[in-house]
């Protein structure tokens, strides 16, 4: 793995696969290894399943954590995100996860710090970026026997504003998926060169058909901008996953979503917590990728990037 955790493309092949084969033995009961160091979150953008796993995963490793708020911390007063984290690697800060609504706010940032500066991990980026949901996406489909040359894989929704659909197909393609499928509103779909290699389907109808994964993703209003979305009821009935449609699944087809769901708008309120619905173990295998990634990223390093 490179310094930091801007993308999956950050990760060579090798450090995808420990990341997912670790990420699973964790779940099934490994013992996370020890590691010194502080974390600290900075979350520019609000967070409920990212910001809480990445400060479990790392009191689970013994380090410190740190939470910096975006109405709270002194980037309200002005403060650069470089002159931000330059301040944190004063204080012994290890490593810094950031979310940020800038789509390149990480990679930059990435860029422009100096050589000692703590590890980054993006936590999601604008539209363009959420490295750690993809892994978690792709360790929880491994876990249920989904393998990469075989997977059918739907996305629906507001594929535009998805950071998370953008890392979901890359992350996906580099596995070996083949068979990638999008649909949602003309207005919501990305443009006509991004996620190369991925079928644009005129309906979700054909999207799902003999899909064996499911991706459901949400209206990303905040992103948007004034004109925002029609109604909800509206996007369930042309372009949600209702329970009519998921009726017509195949057997065995997996139900995900990254969160945070809109019930009744991009899926049927009743599909959440389905049999088929992986929502709930996506949030739990955050957690334990997440402690991958840190243990990755942190536990084997050179003793000076702690500066203490
Ligand atoms: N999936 C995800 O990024 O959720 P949060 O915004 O709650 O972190």
């Amino acid at each position: 793995m490179s310094l930091h955790l801007i993308d999956i493309d950050s990760l060579d092949d090798e450090g995808i696969r420990a990341l997912l084969d670790r990420a699973q033995a964790l779940a099934a009961g490994a013992v996370p290894h020890r590691c010194t160091g502080t974390v600290a979150n900075l979350f520019l953008e609000p967070s409920t399943r990212t910001r809480v796993s990445f400060e479990l995963a790392a009191r689970r490793l013994g380090l410190e954590v740190i939470n910096l708020d975006a109405d709270r911390s002194s980037t309200v007063k002005g403060e650069s995100l470089r002159d931000t984290v330059q301040t944190l690697a004063a204080l012994a800060v290890s490593a810094v996860v950031v979310r940020h609504h800038e789509d390149r706010a990480v990679a930059h940032l990435a860029r422009d710090l100096p050589e000692q500066a703590p590890v980054l991990i993006n936590a999601g980026a604008g539209r363009a970026a959420h490295p750690t949901q993809a892994l978690l996406d792709a360790a929880v489909l491994e876990s249920r026997g989904i393998v990469w040359p075989d997977a059918r894989i739907a996305l629906l929704g507001d594929l535009r504003h998805s950071r998370v659909a953008r890392s979901d197909c890359r992350l996906f393609r580099r596995l070996g998926a083949t068979d990638l499928r999008i649909a949602g509103p003309p207005e919501l779909m990305p443009g006509e060169d991004e996620l190369p290699g991925v079928r644009r389907c005129d309906s979700v109808d054909e999207a799902i058909s003999d899909a064996n994964v499911v991706i459901c993703l949400r209206i990303q209003r905040e992103r948007i901008g004034a004109a925002g979305y029609p109604d909800g009821s509206e996007f369930h009935a042309h372009w949600g996953l209702s329970l009519d449609r998921a009726a017509r699944l195949a057997a065995g087809t997996w139900i995900l979503h990254p969160g945070p769901v809109n019930r009744g708008v991009e899926i049927a309120p009743e599909l959440v917590e389905s049999p088929q619905s992986l929502i709930l173990e996506q949030v739990r295998f955050g957690r334990h990728l997440r402690t991958a990634v840190f243990e990755q990223l942190l536990c084997d390093q050179e003793p000076e990037r702690h500066h203490d």
